[in-house]
């Protein structure tokens, strides 16, 4: 339903042109969840700002379900690793933001914001502002915030990054729960290999920089998983020995 092909990128300032990425294929089916991973700078929020409509290829395209993506459109939404909460709103007024803008009804709206709030367990903070919560709170309230709309596609920047340990593993099991229950389509790009396994149908690991399809490999983990307890296991293990090798010869610069 998501297939990008023969994507490039190149960046042209003043005295010097950076190829970010080059010639990315890969393909996502509907209700996939898609994990990206490689080293720093190979290109993968370069990769996410094409797939977004922020930002045109150099070469190549991204089509949903058939149709190119030629600007920002609300069929993919964007979950960055800042959360870019808006200060002044609350939080039920920052979850509600994207339908006030697409005309839907007050009574609607916040149904439906309800709604998703309680579900990522932020019932009571309603009335809170951004500078009240809590970092993981405010990027629950961001992931909302994406739900809200009902994107066919969620692409997610690194946004667990900042958080402790202990909150991503309780932020990765509520995403999953989220993704189980909308069948949502997600792409989600992580610098950490236990998340990406835990999280991925399948894993696409990029090369060092220009950013190319170093491998997919698929994870031989069964649904549902317990993200607190899984990397106990054989499949697990082996899988994250295989690509940590390979992650160290991109950073190292060598093909594997
Ligand atoms: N708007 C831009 N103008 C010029 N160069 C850019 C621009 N955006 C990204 N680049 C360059 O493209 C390359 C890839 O950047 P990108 O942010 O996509 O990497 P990344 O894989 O997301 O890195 P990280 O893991 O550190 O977030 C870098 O060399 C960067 O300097
Ligand atoms: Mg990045």
């Amino acid at each position: 339903m998501l297939r990008i092909h023969g994507v490039s990128k190149r960046f042209v300032s003043r005295d010097k042109v950076v190829t970010a990425v080059e010639g990315v294929d890969f393909e996502i089916g509907a209700g996939e969840f898609v994990t990206m991973v490689g080293p720093s700078g190979c290109g993968k929020s370069t990769i996410l700002n094409i797939m977004s409509g922020l930002m045109p290829p150099t070469e190549g395209a991204v089509e949903v379900d058939g149709e190119a993506i030629r600007g920002v459109t609300r069929q993919v939404g964007y979950v960055t690793q800042q959360p870019n909460l808006m200060p002044w709103r609350t939080l039920l007024e920052n979850v509600v933001f994207p339908l006030e803008i697409a005309g839907v009804g007050k009574e609607e709206r916040n149904r439906r914001a309800e709604e998703l709030i309680g579900l990522v367990g932020l019932a009571g903070f309603e009335k809170s502002y951004p500078h009240e919560m809590s970092g993981g709170m405010r990027q629950r309230a961001n992931i909302v915030r994406t739900m809200i709309y009902e994107p066919k596609v969620i692409l997610m920047d690194e946004p667990f990054g900042p958080l402790d340990a202990q909150t991503r593993l309780v932020l990765q099991e509520l995403l999953l729960k989220l993704w189980q229950r909308t069948g949502v389509t997600i792409v989600f790009i992580t610098h950490d290999l236990h998340e990406a396994i835990g999280l991925g149908d399948r894993i696409v690991l990029l090369s060092a920089r220009p950013g190319r399809v170093a491998r997919v490999d698929k994870v031989p983990l069964a649904r549902p998983r317990d993200i607190f307890r899984m990397h106990d296991s054989d499949g697990f293990r082996q899988l994250y020995d295989t690509l940590w090798v390979e992650l160290e010869n991109q950073v190292r610069g060598q093909d594997a």
